[in-house]
């Protein structure tokens, strides 16, 4: 099951009542419907031959490539493919698709290919255990030759280059672990562009982090420092060398992409930097702001829950549907859409539209309630 798109799916088994209820069935649809019947094998086996544009967004590919990329074989990268080999949607770096599993989980992973190769597409996944399942399916059940249907790519951490609409003279990537992902297409990139870049890439050990030969090219442009042998890196230690200038202006820009407890240090660490412009995504949920305690009534059973001023409103919910739609936490890929019926909603997403939020529709990830109580369809 696709729990994304099921909204979108036009499922043509019966025909909608009259529209000015005069006839409990309209006649036209009821012609028009006799008519597919009729001619339904024929446009199956026509489709088969020539298959329909992906609807919105969505693209059946098949994986094509299945390789380890650490050396604690935590981490494997998947290449994607056109079923017929043809070109692929345009994509830059800090994109990312959305997988949709057999399971009907769905998740987000960065494209860490080579945004130049258009026939291809390429992921990494670190195998967390104690996570929501998503990255042990990938692991365990997807192998090359199986197809799997993805929407994207859509990009929520695009990077500008000096020279190329940044105002910055330079660039500092800060990478963790898998945060790597999103940041080595932007090192191609910075590179092939010839604009002065440096990284710092961190990770609890060299065997736990991925791509570590992919970066030898870039020699001493990259620092690799691990935390077993290095310790943890400082602030000043991420950040590199600064220069205050005359005028205040912008001296760096950072594309950095790793745990939230490092970002929050990382944005500390720069208040007051108004000449560095610091870009970021998370691999997991931001912490939460200004939260206050509020109930949310499940209106399938009348449940009452209680969504604590530190927790999310899908966190609440997944206690007590295991099974609940999410993927990024953050707000950007829209997994988790519910809608509701009552209550005011304070919406912490930039993904849904003003039509979208009339209608209902939030994201319990990162959204809240502005009342006492909000009454949700699950
Ligand atoms: S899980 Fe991605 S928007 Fe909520």
């Amino acid at each position: 099951m696709n729990h994304i798109f099921h909204e979108h799916t036009t499922g043509f088994t019966t025909e909608p009542p009259h529209l000015y209820g005069r006839w409990r069935r309209d006649p036209l649809l009821r012609v028009t419907t006799g008519l597919r019947k009729t001619w339904f094998p024929f446009w199956a086996a026509l489709e088969r031959l020539h298959p329909l544009p992906a609807d919105d967004g969505l693209l059946t590919l098949e994986i094509v490539g299945r390789e380890v990329v650490a050396q604690d074989e935590n981490v494997i990268a998947l290449t994607f493919a056109a079923t017929d080999r043809s070109v692929l949607p345009e994509w830059h770096p800090g994109a990312h698709l959305d997988l949709n599993l057999p399971s009907g989980r769905m998740r987000s992973y960065s494209l860490c290919g080579d945004p130049g190769d258009r026939r291809t597409y390429r992921i990494a996944v670190r195998r967390i255990p104690g996570g929501g399942g998503g990255s042990i399916e990938v692991h365990d059940t997807l192998s090359v030759g199986d197809t799997v249907t993805i929407r994207g790519p859509r990009n929520a951490f695009p990077v500008a280059l000096p020279g190329f609409g940044s105002a910055a003279p330079r660039l500092r990537f800060i990478a963790a672990g898998i945060g790597i992902t999103p940041i080595l297409p932007m090192l191609a990139m910075a590179d092939r562009f010839g604009v002065e870049w440096s990284m710092i890439y961190s990770g609890r050990s060299a065997d736990s982090i991925p791509f570590i030969d992919e970066l030898a090219r870039y020699r001493d442009k990259v620092t690799v420092r691990t935390d077993d042998v290095d310790g943890l890196p400082s602030m000043d230690e991420l950040v590199g060398p600064t220069t205050r200038r005359p005028h205040g202006e912008t001296d760096l820009a950072i594309y950095c992409c790793g745990p939230v407890v490092m970002l929050e240090a990382l944005r500390t660490h720069l208040v007051g930097r108004g000449d560095i412009e610091l870009h970021y995504e998370r691999f997991s949920p931001p912490p939460i702001v200004n939260g206050t305690e509020f109930e949310v009534v499940l209106n399938s059973t009348g449940e009452r829950l209680t969504v604590p001023a530190d927790q999310s409103v899908l966190t609440a919910i997944r206690a007590v549907r295991p099974d609940a739609p999410y993927s990024c936490q953050q707000g950007f890929c829209g997994a988790c859409k519910m809608h509701s019926t009552a209550g005011e909603v304070d919406h912490r997403d930039g993904l849904l539209t003003e039509p979208e939020r009339e209608a209902g529709y939030f994201l319990p990830c990162v959204s809240r309630c502005h009342s006492p109580e909000l009454s949700v369809d699950a």
